[in-house]
């Protein structure tokens, strides 16, 4: 099965029997026919596309190719804050997927985090961002991979050099040259992560976010246990101009979002399906990870002041 028909409104873990790795990417070139005129026109669309059983993860990066930014339509959703990006939610996509205009001023940058285990679509309104790649630290997997490993694996040359069938696609290779191919059910999962996806609570470790304003902010913690300083490896750095659309996910690995410039705002149109109020963030230096609660900015044009305000707006769009 291809990407083209990887269903988006599950988590990616819950796909395994269907996806392999190598499929999981879409970077090649989309070409779009249509153009969508309008911000309330691709909300309807979305809806439209979400509201079957299966979404298929290309479908949704054309539309959102085919709408071409103008400012009248998502200005009443771009508020800024001075010391950090904003999340400033436009549609909940009725429990599918979450839809929101984030604003960035000028330096301000993401934390490098993952997705949840969701699917992740960004396109820029305005201005420049550059997209910053990360491996997974060595000793923490998404859930993605943990499933993917799960899988029925051939018998390898001995016990533990057993390979899935999925790290043989990958590219990895049998230490000794001499697999044989006998498809077994060893449920023998190599899980790396140490049972570590511990959260700061120690060292003012801001696990809930609020201290950063509910964004994906710079994890606070201080002790690096286990971890080794200069972990996290860059894979690679994209500048993304006015109308570009990427797509990422936990098996694709890490990012982090930031404005290049220091003197102009940014603003993007994120789309996570199913949606997510909390993911990890990675410290850059050690690849410890922590996990933080994500909220809003102003949900539907109004800004949230305390977290019961965001429940009541939340109820009053029911
Ligand atoms: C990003 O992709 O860096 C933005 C993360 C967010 O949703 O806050």
């Amino acid at each position: 099965m291809d990407i083209e028909n990887a269903n988006c409104k599950a988590k990616l873990s819950e796909c395994v029997h269907n996806i392999q790795l190598d499929d999981i990417s879409i970077e090649r070139p989309l070409k779009v026919d249509v153009q969508i005129t309008g911000l309330e026109r691709l909300l309807e669309e979305l809806h439209r596309v979400f509201s079957k059983n299966h979404v298929n993860i290309q479908d949704v990066q054309k539309l959102m190719l085919s709408y071409k930014s103008d400012p009248k339509d998502w200005r009443k959703y771009a508020k800024y804050d001075r010391f950090r990006y904003t999340r400033n939610l436009v549609d909940a996509g009725n429990g599918a997927f979450n839809i929101m205009v984030l604003c960035w001023g000028p330096g301000h940058a993401s934390a490098i985090h993952d997705h949840a285990d969701s699917h992740c679509f960004m396109k820029l309104l305005s201005g420049n961002l550059d997209e910053v790649r990360y491996d997974w630290p060595e000793n923490v997997q998404p859930e993605v991979v943990k499933k993917l490993k799960r899988k029925p694996t051939r018998r390898c040359c001995s016990e533990s050099e057993d390979l899935t069938d999925d790290m043989r696609r990958m590219g990895a290779k049998c230490p000794n040259g001499n697999c044989n191919s006998n498809v077994t059910n060893d449920t023998d999962i190599r899980q790396n992560d140490g049972g570590q996806f511990d959260s700061c609570q120690n060292g003012n470790g801001d696990v809930d976010g609020s201290q950063n304003g509910g964004n994906i902010g710079k994890p606070n913690c201080e002790y690096t246990d286990g971890y080794d300083i200069e972990s996290m490896k860059e894979t690679g750095r994209t500048r993304l101009e006015v109308n570009d659309v990427c797509y990422i996910n936990d098996a694709l690995g890490l990012h982090r979002m930031e404005n290049p410039s220091h003197v102009d705002g940014a603003v993007s149109l994120h789309l996570y399906c199913p949606p997510f109020d909390s993911c990890r963030v990675f410290d850059a230096r050690t690849g410890k990870p922590t996990e933080v609660k994500v909220t809003f900015w102003s949900m539907y044009g109004k800004k949230i002041k305390r977290v019961m305000e965001a429940n009541e707006i939340a109820d009053s769009q029911q």
